[in-house]
């Protein structure tokens, strides 16, 4: 009676629905109680049969064979044998992406599963090894991406997955060796390997050859080296070969022209050397070329100008040389990155650059190249992202009269690529519409003279200026403190300017209060800003809200008192002032600059005893006030005794912690030097001393050039996940100045 009931039941909704089958009863209790740990309110599960029920599809005999649950807000532990799950043996497919599930994947729950076919467990919070177990199943895609796993991933691990396609296990903590035995044993129907951001060391052995079917084989960001294998040439399905940011050596071999379909290669950040394949460019699918950051010789192959499809190309920071001149970009018409800096390439501006019309970055230096910029390069509407730093240009002022009227323009450097020219100061020069989008400007490190013009005035945009290491005399213009309501960056360490602080400089206003428009700014840049402040860490910026609030006027000829005012650039993150002439005391109120990391005052004759309200900048990471005449104890709070006695030396009447001199309560100085007010004749042992601390400090080392030579660097992407995200690679210094290019 009661199955007849059923049955009509049965009947009746596979009329009106023929595709929902009435579920089998273990395993609508199995989801039932699934549902009770995973999910908390519990999926709205009511209706009669489970078939019906949201991500879940049943086969005709009304066995779940798919659960799909993506983005559900599931958390608990349910990958155990004594899970559930386990008694939904006809599962092919189980999707929980993006969930909060964990615990690990016990063996045994996978040998209940074995029919599963798709698998995708990524952006979970899920922990342990590979279950081996898993192969033994019909396993087809096995998504375990962004996961905590961890361990060695077996090279029997593929050796009964007959039907992998599709691997993913990226951004884990897997270790040891990528196993090349993926194609060896089993089907080679493999497409997509995506070994990404986990701990893989060692070589990358020969076996990927025999994957005839590869696209996609994604290692990057883990600790492999040696050499690419040779059998990757064999793949010839790949179109995606992606490796950066491992330790790979060695050569690209001429054999890359076997993978016709390739139209990815990324290969940066490694150290491979040797010539490039001449060949490459037969590669016509090619859409990203990124070899940058290694140490590729020779010239850049003339058979790239053919690649029409290309859209980016990246080979910053190798040892490619040759005149550039001569190649013809013109057929390059969807190009959209080109990146030719740090390497040693000659010639001038290759004219017919300005025919890839969607250009939207170019950086070609530091390299040796020469000439001016010409008007034909207006006709780059999108162009953004202009870098010629560090080159031997000409005629400073005819680029600023081409460039102000590039629409697009948004960040332009060229630090270091004019020598000696005046500064272009023409007032009219800049109309209403000139330069209406730049945000970074910089064009330190040409020895330019003059003073600073007052076309910048009208550059209503700007966010960073960066004037350092030029010849500019005058004073400081007060419309730089009022006129500007983004700029929040301004460099004009190592200049000749004279005249005091201006007050008006204390009410920049991006530096007083959080400017409305950089909240809503999302403007990522189209290649990342490199900056060198010091000897050996190397920041990227890829955006410019992080670059550090700053004012830098080191080294230059200021005088007069540091104005109390400046307590008002409450944003302010890092103030340099050293080697002037300041005098009087340090005011009280810089005490105001709650967010300041680093202050240095050092070499100017300031007097009187240093504010005790400084102890209570918490942020402050660098502080020096050395070759003053301060005087008087150092305040005692856990910040400034955590700095080096070299911080406070060459103030002879300054004492107490961290100096060796105890503060005796009335005594007469008898070592009262009167020698004390020379700070620019200080022994050079100092200034490399301090040029090793200090960091974002425009100072002293304007000509300081490292050879080429192999260091091991810090190398920290300033961008990603808001400054914590420090990758430590070995980088080859190579020729880099301390600018922004
Ligand atoms: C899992 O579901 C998400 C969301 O619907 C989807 O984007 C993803 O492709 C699915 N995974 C697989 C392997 O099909
Ligand atoms: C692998 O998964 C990650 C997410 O965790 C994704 O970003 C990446 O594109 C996937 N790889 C492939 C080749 O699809
Ligand atoms: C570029 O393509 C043209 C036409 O297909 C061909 O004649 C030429 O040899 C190619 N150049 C190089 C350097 O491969």
């Amino acid at each position: 009676m009661a199955y007849g009931f059923l049955l009509i039941i049965i009947l009746f909704t596979s009329i009106i629905s023929p595709n929902i089958h009435a579920c089998n009863q273990n395993e609508h209790s199995a989801l039932l109680s699934l549902n009770l740990t995973l999910s908390s309110p519990p999926l709205n599960w009511n209706s009669i049969t489970c078939c019906s029920w949201e991500g879940i599809t049943c086969n005709p005999e009304g066995r779940v064979t798919h659960l799909l649950l993506p983005s559900k807000g599931l958390d608990g532990v349910i990958f155990t044998s004594s899970s559930s799950l386990a008694n939904l043996t006809h599962l092919t497919h189980l999707n929980l992406t993006h969930n909060s599930l964990q615990g690990s994947l016990e063996n045994k729950l996978f040998e209940y599963l074995n029919s599963l076919e798709i698998l995708d467990l990524s952006y979970n919070l899920l922990s342990g090894e590979l279950p081996l177990s898993l192969t033994s199943s019909n396993i087809r895609t096995l998504d375990l991406s962004s996961n905590r796993f961890h361990g060695p991933i077996p090279s029997s691990f593929f050796m009964h997955a007959w039907k992998l396609t599709s691997f993913n296990v990226s951004n884990n903590a897997f270790s040891s060796n990528i196993p090349s035995s993926v194609c060896l044993h089993s089907n080679p129907l493999v497409k997509v390997l995506d070994f990404s951001s986990n701990q893989f060391n060692g070589n990358i052995y020969r076996g990927f050859g025999r994957c005839s079917e590869l696209q996609i084989f994604r290692a990057s960001h883990n600790s492999l080296s040696g050499p690419l294998p040779e059998d990757i040439y064999n793949a010839t399905k790949l179109e995606e070969v992606a490796v950066p940011l491992n330790s790979l050596y060695g050569g690209i071999s001429d054999r890359i022209v076997n993978l016709t379909n390739l139209a990815i290669l990324d290969l940066s950040f490694n150290q491979l050397s040797e010539v490039l394949p001449l060949c490459l460019g037969k590669l016509s699918r090619l859409k990203i070329i990124a070899l940058d950051f290694n140490d590729l010789q020779g010239l850049l192959p003339q058979s790239l100008m053919n690649c029409t499809n290309l859209v980016e190309l990246r080979l910053g920071r190798n040892n490619l040389e040759g005149d550039i001149t001569k190649l013809n970009f013109s057929k390059l018409v969807q190009l959209t990155k080109l990146d030719l800096s740090v390497n040693e390439f000659t010639g001038k501006l290759p004219m017919s650059l300005y025919s890839c019309r969607s250009l939207k970055a170019i950086r070609l230096g530091p390299n040796n190249l020469e000439g001016q910029i010409q008007p034909e390069i207006l006709s780059l509407h999108s162009l953004s992202f202009l870098s010629l730093s560090g080159n031997r240009l000409e005629n400073v002022m005819g680029a600023m009269k081409i460039l102000m009227h590039c629409k697009s323009l948004r960040a332009l450097l060229l630090s270091g690529a004019f020598n000696g020219e005046e500064m272009p100061s023409d007032d009219d020069m800049v109309g209403y519409d000139g330069f209406q989008n730049l945000r970074i400007l910089s064009l330190s490190d040409c020895d330019l003279t003059g003073q600073l013009p007052a076309w910048l005035a009208k550059l209503k945009n700007l966010e960073i200026l960066d004037l350092g290491a030029n010849k500019i005399a005058g004073t400081i213009p007060s419309w730089l403190g009022t006129d500007l309501p983004r700029l929040f960056h301004i460099s004009l360490g190592i200049n000749l300017i004279s005249g005091e602080f201006p007050k008006e400089l204390c009410r920049v206003p991006a530096l007083v209060h959080q400017p409305v428009a950089a909240q809503e700014d999302h403007y990522e840049l189209e290649l990342p800003i490199y900056s060198n402040n010091s000897a050996t860490v190397l920041h990227a910026y890829s955006r410019l809200s992080n670059f550090p609030a700053s004012i830098n006027l080191s080294s230059n000829n200021i005088t007069g008192n540091i104005p109390p005012e400046i307590g008002q650039l409450q944003l302010l993150q890092r103030l340099y002032l050293d080697d002037n002439n300041f005098s009087g005391n340090i005011p009280d109120q810089m005490s105001n600059l709650k967010n300041l990391e680093a202050l240095d005052l050092s070499k100017n004759h300031l007097s009187g005893k240093i504010p005790s309200s400084l102890a209570s900048l918490n942020f402050l990471k660098s502080f020096v006030v050395s070759y003053n005449n301060l005087e008087g104890p150092i305040p005692t709070s856990t910040q400034l005794q955590s700095f080096e006695a070299s911080a406070f030396e060459g103030n002879p009447k300054l004492c107490g912690a961290p100096l060796p001199n105890e503060c005796r309560i009335d005594a007469h100085d008898k070592n009262n030097r009167d020698d004390e007010d020379d700070g620019h004749q200080l022994p050079w042992f100092y200034i490399f001393a301090a040029f090793g601390f200090i960091f974002g400090f425009w100072g002293v080392c304007g000509s300081l050039i490292i050879k080429k030579t192999w260091r091991y660097a810090y190398f920290q992407f300033t961008d990603n996940v808001q400054d914590r995200l420090y990758v430590m690679l070995a980088v080859r210094m190579n020729r880099m100045k301390r600018w922004l290019s």
